[in-house]
């Protein structure tokens, strides 16, 4: 088993090994008296997971209700995060009680979204069971839901008090994806550590080393920049395509999957900018290839550019572009948003 410690705000303390779900009550007794708490998950978790967990705090005198959502984005809204509020003032939780995320990325920002507003803010435990949520979701305090006007627009910076991922939880997983969180994963790689890339791409690497790793990089930003003002918008690497590719595709191409795109158009585009140093992008089309990862684009330079118009990170006419300068290292780059269709064409 691994441990970090992530030192943002409010700090805590992040668990990585194989078959740490048999110690979920353990490891939070630490934190939390038995007193009473929520699960929330959803149907294809709970099935895989739940009652387990369920039983591990009741036996350890817990009083546990639960609230089990229809996977999917469709249900990452405000009716969903009603319910759940709904749930715990029923189950009558009180400001020293607690939930649990017991889920991949979407189960832990609703969760953490709902926490953060529950009697103004009650504490939260990251359970992830998706490689995605394990490396990006669970760590940092970014929780939210999306309505009508894009995703993730409603939501608050609020930290869980311990993140418990069972590496076990990913054997699981549907192929695809368990490959949307290889992408996030290569992203650690390119931003800021070359042999992680190398690692992951070779195919054959630590599970619980790799989060571990992935994890150590992603806390080092976001405790440089806990409520992402600069530095944080690194971890955005290849995400201002990646948003536009998962518009234009109706959300056909998963989230991992459109970073992993996007990542090969920007350092492509870099590349011919001399911006990036030769090769990037052939290692990652490299990877995105071995890994069975769609990585040919449908899409043209005009339609990539429409959804930089409403990213969250657009200032004015301007667009902060995360551009890789070599293997292991990225940097902030700000162009004018009426060249950006020009930058992706270079590639
Ligand atoms: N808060 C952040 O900083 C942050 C960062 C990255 C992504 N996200 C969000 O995370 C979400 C994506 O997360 P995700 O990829 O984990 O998606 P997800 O939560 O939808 O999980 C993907 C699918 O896998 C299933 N699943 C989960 N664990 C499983 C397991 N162990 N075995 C079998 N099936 C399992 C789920 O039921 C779901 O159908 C997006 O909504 C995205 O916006 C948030
Ligand atoms: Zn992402």
């Amino acid at each position: 088993m691994l441990s970090l410690n992530v030192k943002t705000s409010k700090p805590y303390n992040v668990l990585i090994g194989a078959g740490l779900l048999d110690s979920v009550a353990k490891e939070i007794s630490i934190l939390k008296k038995p007193g009473k708490c929520i699960i929330v998950s959803d149907d294809i978790v709970w099935a895989l997971y739940g009652e387990k967990v369920k039983a591990d705090l009741e036996n350890a005198g817990y009083n546990v209700c639960e609230f089990v959502f229809a996977n999917g984005e469709n249900s990452k809204n405000m009716e969903t995060v009603l319910s759940i509020l709904e749930c715990c003032f029923e189950n009558q939780l009180t400001r020293s009680d607690f939930a649990i995320a017991l889920g991949g990325g979407i189960v832990g920002d609703i969760t953490g979204f709902a926490s953060s507003i529950y009697l103004r803010g009650i504490d939260f435990i990251q359970i992830p069971t998706t490689l995605l949520s394990a490396i990006d979701s669970s760590v940092g305090g970014k929780t939210g839901v999306n309505c009508s006007y894009g995703k993730n627009l409603i939501g608050a910076f609020h930290q869980p008090i311990k993140v418990i991922c069972d590496t076990n939880t990913f054997s699981t997983l549907p192929y695809d994806i368990y490959t949307a969180g290889i992408c996030e994963a290569l992203k650690y790689g390119v931003i800021r550590d070359a042999a992680l890339f190398d690692e992951i791409a070779s195919m054959e690497f630590d599970i619980e080393k790799t989060v571990y790793r992935c994890i150590e990089i992603k806390a080092e930003i976001v405790e440089k920049d806990e409520f992402d003002h600069g530095e944080r918008q690194l971890l955005n690497f290849g995400h201002t395509l990646a948003h536009s590719i998962e518009a234009l595709s109706d959300f056909e191409i998963s989230h991992g999957h459109a970073v992993g795109l996007g990542m090969l158009l920007i350092s492509k585009a870099c590349e011919s900018k001399n911006l990036c140093a030769k090769g990037v992008s052939d290692k990652i089309k490299k990877a995105l290839e071995d890994y069975n990862i769609e990585y040919n684009n449908k899409f043209s330079a005009k339609e990539l550019c429409f959804a930089a118009l409403n990213d969250k990170k657009r200032k004015g006419d301007s667009i902060t572009l995360v551009i890789p300068e070599y293997m292991g290292k990225c940097s902030l780059y700000k162009i004018k948003i009426s060249e950006l269709e020009e930058f992706i064409t270079a590639g």
